[in-house]
């Protein structure tokens, strides 16, 4: 009797403890805080990724950028060049001005009315 019983409970204890170790990583992913790229030569400014505002512009797929545009751990996709995103790498794999991302054409990196978008002068 008593034996069945610590087994019954073992059992539920069991699923529970899976259950929050497994269930919360599926369905809501942490998506990482924001980070800068250091400036490079002739930088207009510093250069901010928010995870999170691309997430509220409808981003919702880590798929969209990991790990075809973006590995997952900061510097090991190289920090990004004005010439390698007119390509169509990096931030440029979408920010082409023609691109639709969901239900938006996120803004070009050639766009001159955009560079500060992106590119924050030290105040
Ligand atoms: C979608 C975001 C984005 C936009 C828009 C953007 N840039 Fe950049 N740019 C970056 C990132 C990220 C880097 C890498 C970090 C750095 O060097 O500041 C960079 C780097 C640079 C660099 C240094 C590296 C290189 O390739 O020479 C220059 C110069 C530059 N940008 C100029 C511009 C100009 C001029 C504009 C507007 C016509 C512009 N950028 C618009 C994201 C952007
Ligand atoms: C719009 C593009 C984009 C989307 C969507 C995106 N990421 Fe990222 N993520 C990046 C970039 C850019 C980096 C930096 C990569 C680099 O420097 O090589 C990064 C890095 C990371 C890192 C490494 C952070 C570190 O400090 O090393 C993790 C973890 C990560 N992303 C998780 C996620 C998850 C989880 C999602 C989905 C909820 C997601 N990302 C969606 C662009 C994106
Ligand atoms: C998977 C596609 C995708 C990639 C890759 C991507 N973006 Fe974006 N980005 C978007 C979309 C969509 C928006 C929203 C555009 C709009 O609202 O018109 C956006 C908006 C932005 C904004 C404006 C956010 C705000 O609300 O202030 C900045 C800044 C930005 N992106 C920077 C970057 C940088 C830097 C990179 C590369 C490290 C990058 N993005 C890569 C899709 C992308």
């Amino acid at each position: 009797m008593r034996f069945t019983t610590l087994v019954i409970l073992a059992v539920v204890g069991a699923t529970a403890l899976s259950l929050t170790m497994f269930a919360p990583v599926e369905s809501q992913p942490k998506i990482p805080p924001d980070f800068s790229y250091e400036p490079q030569k002739d930088s207009p400014g510093a250069v901010t990724f928010s995870h999170q505002k691309h997430r509220d512009a409808g981003v919702d797929k880590c798929t969209a950028c990991h790990t075809k545009v973006f590995k997952m751990k900061k510097g090991q996709t190289g920090t990004p060049t004005m010439e390698k995103m007119k390509a169509g790498e990096q931030c440029g794999a979408c920010h082409d001005g023609k691109k639709k991302v969901g239900d938006k054409v996120p803004f070009a990196v050639d766009d001159k009315s955009k560079c500060e978008t992106c590119h924050k002068k030290k105040a």
